[in-house]
């Protein structure tokens, strides 16, 4: 969603913003504006892309060394230049940028008009730095206790950083509920949503926490205070990511370089966490509260999109592994449906981003019900762990494709590890057994790299269904999740209506869809439903549907039945949906540049959503 940056040191701003912007495109925005403060205070903001604002930045008025940037996800008011950030007070000497919500800004809205404020966008951003502005004349008081104040009467979610014409040598930021991240520099600070656009200048970051007012001065001093006005401190933190993980690398999208990345992703995500010759398994969120999760009476997965499906596989190992009943709910709906809740209960929130608001929503509303929050998130530093008791890391690096590809895969091999650490506590399973998953999970980026090998035969197949305006997805146990994921990637990239069912529900509706020029992806690697798939497979082939089957190398049955197919290599069934996932990712990669869309940055999609 939104994206922020901000800057104030030595360097020449301008270049540092746009960059900075370009690096926070994925997020998702609709348009974007910098602020630069010299002895004027200059706003360039422009509907569109990053490269349309440049386009109206005038060349001899960035000599600035403080300012901020915006990109836009509109929320309150269209996506035009007039809403764009950064906005300004009414006395034009602040100008501020926002990530997140004011929910109860029609009614400051109403009062700051009664005291002569008018207003020149539809935002519920221009009524905050007015509102800030009308404390600082009302209270005579410095910008961040204005701030401070000012905070307290909203009610939402914000993140924000401020100028002030009056103090060039000064930032004042803040978050409640959006993320925002300071890179420490000599003698100067930047600051944004994310690190991405700060690791090229350090790695030395201190991540802002709910609630507080930061103030970055120009001569390196800054400080911290919560909304009740009590200084806080924080430890500086290292940044562990390199600048090439949010560059292409060579690929011509971030999706594909995110696909390829992921043999490497999931070897990250295990390292140090198991190993397979001594036949042990150690996450360390877990040890530390391995009593609580060993008695969990259930488990509930909570999570949205793609990191939900993971959450599905993560109930089927779960149950089949270590024997405890398990409940997957979308964030969404959880957090507004009174759930029942106690605490023997353990809620595993999956997030990639980390802020998904939905997700943090429902976190707390387990945390008031007692249950123990276990994190599973993939940006360091994040919200979503920081509100977790506990929690593992997936260690997938930095994800930059709207579409999550390696976040899934390593979702799944960490609730793969959860599953088998828990089975093994409380010996569900024999430790053979537990040996031979670990050697197999071990064995998953190789087959993954061979998988990955198949990338023509998919591009052959995308060229032949790239103009279809349905698909169908279907998958039995372990892989109706992954039916499920590649649906979401076909149609959050493609644009193509796609759905995923499990092969049995088939008859029971969507059935009655098949003819053909219905194309159906059958993941038909499962050992154990596979004869039932078969007699799926045969039901479309009876109605002329288009069969597209992922089957494990060497298969004989499917082959005669299906149009296409798709041989990946053979595993543990419970592994499966690491291998079976690729070639789906693939193939909706491959539709979606056939069909000329911007697969980095598909239509109305945000990489992390951080409003409900
Ligand atoms: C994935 O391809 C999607 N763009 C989306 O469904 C995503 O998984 C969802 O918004 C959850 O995000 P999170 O994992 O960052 O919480």
């Amino acid at each position: 969603m939104c994206g922020i940056v901000g800057y104030i040191g030595y360097r020449e701003v301008y270049p540092i913003l746009i960059k900075g912007l370009k690096r926070l495109e994925y997020r998702g925005y609709d348009s974007a504006g910098v602020a630069l403060l010299s002895d004027e205070l200059t706003i360039y903001k422009k509907a569109g892309k990053v490269a349309d604002l440049e386009k109206i930045v005038d060349a001899g008025k960035t000599g600035a060394t403080i300012g901020i940037g915006h990109t836009r996800w509109a929320t309150h008011g269209e996506p035009n230049d007039r809403n764009a950030h950064p906005h300004k007070s009414q006395s034009g000497k602040l100008a501020i940028i926002h990530n997140g919500i004011i929910e109860n800004y029609a009614s400051i809205k109403a009062e700051l008009q009664k005291r002569g404020y008018t207003f020149h966008s539809d935002t519920d951003t221009e009524v905050l730095v007015n509102l800030i502005e009308e404390v600082q004349k009302t209270e005579h008081t410095s910008l961040d206790n204005a701030v401070r104040i000012a905070l307290n009467e909203v009610v939402g979610a914000y993140a924000i950083v401020i100028l002030n014409l009056d103090n060039p040598n000064q930032l004042v930021a803040a978050r409640k509920g959006s993320p925002l991240v300071i890179g420490i520099g000599e003698n100067e600070f930047f600051i944004a949503s994310d690190a991405t656009p700060i690791i090229e200048y350090t790695k030395h970051v201190v991540y802002l926490d709910d609630q507080e007012v930061v103030v970055l001065n120009r001569d390196g001093q800054y400080y911290f205070r919560d909304l009740g006005n009590i200084e806080k401190s924080h430890e500086i933190q290292k940044l562990e990511f390199s600048l090439e993980t949010i560059e292409k690398g060579g690929f011509e999208h971030f999706m594909l370089k995110e696909i390829y990345e992921q043999p490497k992703a999931i070897e990250d995500s295990l390292r140090g966490r198991m190993n397979a010759a001594q036949g042990w398994i150690k996450l360390g969120g877990m040890d530390e509260y391995i009593n609580r999760i060993e008695n969990a009476d259930r488990f509930i997965i909570t999570a949205c999109g793609t990191s939900w499906h993971s959450g599905l596989i993560g109930e089927y190992l779960i149950e089949d592994l270590a024997r405890v009943p398990v409940e997957v709910e979308y964030a969404s709906e959880f957090r507004y449906r009174n759930p029942i809740l106690k605490e023997g209960d353990v809620v595993i929130a999956i997030s990639q981003s980390g802020e998904t608001a939905d997700t943090l929503a429902a976190i707390e509303i387990a945390k008031e019900r007692q249950a123990l929050i276990y994190g599973v998130c993939n940006v360091i530093g994040s919200s979503i762990p920081r509100a977790s008791h506990t929690g593992s890391y997936t260690h997938a690096g930095p994800e930059i494709g709207v579409a999550s590809t390696k976040a899934f895969s390593t979702q799944v091999s960490m609730l793969t590890l959860m599953a088998l650490q828990l089975a093994q506590v409380k010996g569900t399973m024999p430790t053979s057994k537990i040996r031979e998953l670990l050697v197999e999970l071990e064995n998953i980026p190789a087959k993954i790299e061979e998988t990955l090998a198949l990338d023509p035969v998919i591009k052959e197949i995308a060229s032949k269904y790239k103009d279809a305006t349905n698909f169908l997805y279907l998958g039995r146990g372990y892989n109706f999740p992954v039916a499920l994921e590649g649906a979401l990637k076909l149609k959050e990239i493609s644009y193509i209506h796609a759905e995923g069912y499990p092969a049995a529900e088939m008859k029971h509706g969507p059935i009655a869809l098949i003819d053909e020029n219905m194309p159906v992806v059958f993941l038909a690697t499962n050992m154990s439903a596979y004869e039932k798939i078969v007699s799926n497979v045969q039901e479309v082939r009876a109605r002329k549907g288009k069969i597209i089957a992922v089957v494990n190398k060497g298969d004989t049955h499917i082959r005669q039945l299906a149009d296409h197919i798709i041989e990946v290599p053979e595993t543990a069934e419970i592994l499966s949906p690491l291998i079976t996932i690729v070639p789906l990712q693939l193939l909706a990669y491959h539709i979606a540049i056939m069909r000329g869309c911007n697969v980095d940055q598909p239509r109305n999609l945000a990489k992390s959503v951080t409003v409900e």
